[in-house]
C-alpha cells in the first residue's frame, strides 16, 4: 500500500526539552492513524512538523511523497489541518465562514456557495446555515472547523484533538463524519488523548511517550501486547480499589495477586474482591508507559 506519511528520525527541542527524540512514524495511503499521547507528549509538535508550520531540528517527514523541508508548498497543497483553536468567524454565520474560505482559496462566487451549501449538508449544519456562528454549540463549532478545513478537495487530513472538550454525543456525531471521510478514500492523521476514540476510529494508533513511539499497531495488536488478563481488586460495594496488569501466566497472577494482598488498600477494605478481566486499550496504554518509565510494571493505584 503507498505511503501517505512517513517519518524518519524526527527531532524537535523546544530549550532543554527533547519533544521528539526520533519519530518514526509511517501511514498507509486512505487510512486513518491515530498518534495517542497526554497532555505535552508532543503531538501538536508533531501535526505542525507534518504540516510544515514548524521545522524540525533533524530527521525526515515526507508527506504525500514531498519532503516537509524542501517541498513545503507541495506538501501544503495536499492537506488540510483542523486544529486546536478554531479559525472560525464568530460574528459570521456558518455559510459566510465557508463561502469566505472558499473565495480565499480561489473558487468564484457560485463555486463558493455551492461548495459551502455541500459542505453543511453533509456535516448537518444546512439548518444552523444562517445563524452567526457565535450562537453554535462546541460540537457544531468543531464540525465546521472540519469543514472549512474541506472546501478545498485534499487527499490527506490533519486533525489536532478533534473531539477535545466535546460531550459524548457531539463526539459521536465527529466520529461519524471522520468515518465517512476516511471512507470517501480521504487519509486521516489525527491526535487525541482519548484511547476510546483510537480504538474507535482508527486502522492504526501510535503511542507516543517521551518524544518517542513506545508502541504502535492495530488497536487488538496492542491489546495483545499486553496480553494476559487485569487483576483487580474491588471492594464488598463493587468500586475499583486497585488493579494490576499480567502477563496471564501463572506465576504473573500470583505474583499479582500476592502484590494486591500486601497492599494498604486490601488491607482496609473488609470484604474486598479480586477479579480478573481482558485488558482495555486503557491498561495497554499504562503498560506501555509505565514499562517506559521503568522495566517492571507498577500498581496503579485508582481514583
Ligand atoms: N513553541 C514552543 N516553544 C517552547 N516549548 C514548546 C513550544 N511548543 C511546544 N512546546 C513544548 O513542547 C512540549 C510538547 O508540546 P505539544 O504541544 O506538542 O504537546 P501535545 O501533545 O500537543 O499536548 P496537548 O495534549 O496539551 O495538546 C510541551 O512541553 C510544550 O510546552
Ligand atoms: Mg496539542
Amino acid at each position: 500500500m503507498p505511503v501517505a506519511i512517513d517519518t524518519h528520525g524526527l527531532r524537535k527541542r523546544f530549550g532543554k526539552t527533547d519533544v521528539l527524540a526520533g519519530l518514526d512514524l509511517s501511514v498507509p495511503t486512505g487510512s486513518v492513524f491515530a498518534l495517542l499521547g497526554p497532555n505535552g507528549a508532543g503531538k501538536t509538535t508533531t501535526i505542525n512538523i507534518l504540516t510544515t508550520l514548524v521545522r524540525p531540528d533533524s530527521g525526515i517527514a515526507r508527506v504525500a511523497g514531498f519532503d516537509v523541508a524542501s517541498a513545503p508548498e507541495q506538501v501544503k497543497q495536499r492537506i488540510a489541518l483542523t486544529g486546536q483553536s478554531a479559525a472560525v468567524d464568530e460574528v459570521l454565520t456558518g455559510i459566510e465562514n465557508l463561502v469566505m474560505m472558499g473565495r480565499l482559496s480561489g473558487l468564484g462566487r457560485h463555486a463558493a456557495r455551492d461548495r459551502a451549501a455541500e459542505l453543511l449538508e453533509r456535516f448537518d449544519l444546512t439548518e444552523a446555515a444562517r445563524r452567526r456562528v457565535g450562537t453554535y454549540s462546541g460540537g457544531m463549532r468543531r464540525r465546521l472547523d472540519l469543514a472549512l478545513s474541506l472546501v478545498v478537495d485534499v487527499p490527506i487530513l490533519f486533525l489536532d484533538e478533534p473531539t477535545t472538550g466535546l460531550d459524548t454525543r457531539s463526539r459521536q456525531e465527529l466520529w461519524r463524519v471522520i468515518r465517512s471521510l476516511a471512507e470517501a478514500g480521504t487519509t486521516v492523521f489525527l491526535t487525541t488523548q482519548y484511547l476510546e476514540e483510537a480504538d474507535r476510529l482508527a486502522d492504526r494508533i501510535a503511542v507516543l511517550d517521551r518524544g518517542r513511539i513506545a508502541a504502535e499497531g492495530t488497536a487488538d495488536e496492542l491489546k495483545s501486547r499486553v496480553g494476559g488478563v487485569v487483576v483487580e481488586l474491588r471492594s464488598a460495594d463493587g468500586a475499583l480499589l486497585l488493579e494490576l496488569p499480567t502477563d496471564g501466566s501463572v506465576h504473573g497472577l500470583r505474583a499479582a495477586i500476592d502484590e494486591l494482598d500486601r497492599s494498604p488498600a486490601a488491607a482496609a477494605a473488609v470484604g474486598a474482591q479480586v477479579a480478573i478481566r481482558r485488558p482495555s486499550l486503557d491498561d495497554v496504554f499504562l503498560a506501555i508507559t509505565a514499562r517506559a518509565a521503568a522495566s517492571a510494571p507498577e500498581l496503579i493505584e485508582s481514583k
